[in-house]
């Protein structure tokens, strides 16, 4: 489903206070969400108002998508698909030929976009030694990766 509203774009660097607050109040991580480095962050927007974002670590050929979020009046039409699709378009214009996930939540979701599932081991080091492995998302989480089409 393709959501109606569509403003998709880089996020400013004034977005991030509503960007860590609306991950925080989704009970995820948010404390080195900034922007800078190896992170990227797009925002989803309707009237002006943050309805959802996504990042992408970039690590040479790897990435690593994180901090996907909608908040909830805005859910179940489509701003998520539409985030996830602007942020696949982003790795492949960045060259990133494998993208990594980490989720307690979106597992199923994530095998019909295409992730499989994968052993930690086989994370490249660069995105096994960043925060998200390193205690911001539990143990427990789902391992994926998908071969950016
Ligand atoms: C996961 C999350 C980002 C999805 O955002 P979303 O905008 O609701 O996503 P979509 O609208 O693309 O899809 C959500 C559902 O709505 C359905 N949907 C999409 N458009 C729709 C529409 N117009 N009408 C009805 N249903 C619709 C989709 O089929 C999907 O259903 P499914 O999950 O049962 O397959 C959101 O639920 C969220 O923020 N969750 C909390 C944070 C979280 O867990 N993030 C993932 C961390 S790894």
């Amino acid at each position: 489903m393709v959501w109606s509203g569509m403003d998709i774009g880089p996020a400013a660097a004034g977005d991030f206070p509503a960007i860590r607050d609306l991950l925080r109040s989704c009970a995820l991580s948010a404390d080195d969400v900034d922007g800078v480095g190896a992170q990227r962050f797009l925002v989803a927007r309707e009237s002006g108002e943050l309805a959802g974002c996504i990042g992408l670590e970039v690590h040479g050929e790897a990435g690593l998508l994180r901090s996907f979020a909608v908040a909830s009046a805005f859910r179940r039409r489509g701003v998520g698909a539409a985030l996830h699709d602007a942020a696949v378009g982003l790795a492949r214009g960045l060259g990133i030929r494998d993208l990594y996930i980490l989720t307690t939540t979106v597992r199923e979701r994530a095998l019909r976009d295409g992730f499989e599932d994968v052993e930690r081991g086989s994370v490249p080091a660069a995105i096994r030694e960043g925060s998200q492995f390193n205690g911001q998302c539990p143990a427990s989480a789902a391992c994926m990766r998908m071969r950016v089409p």
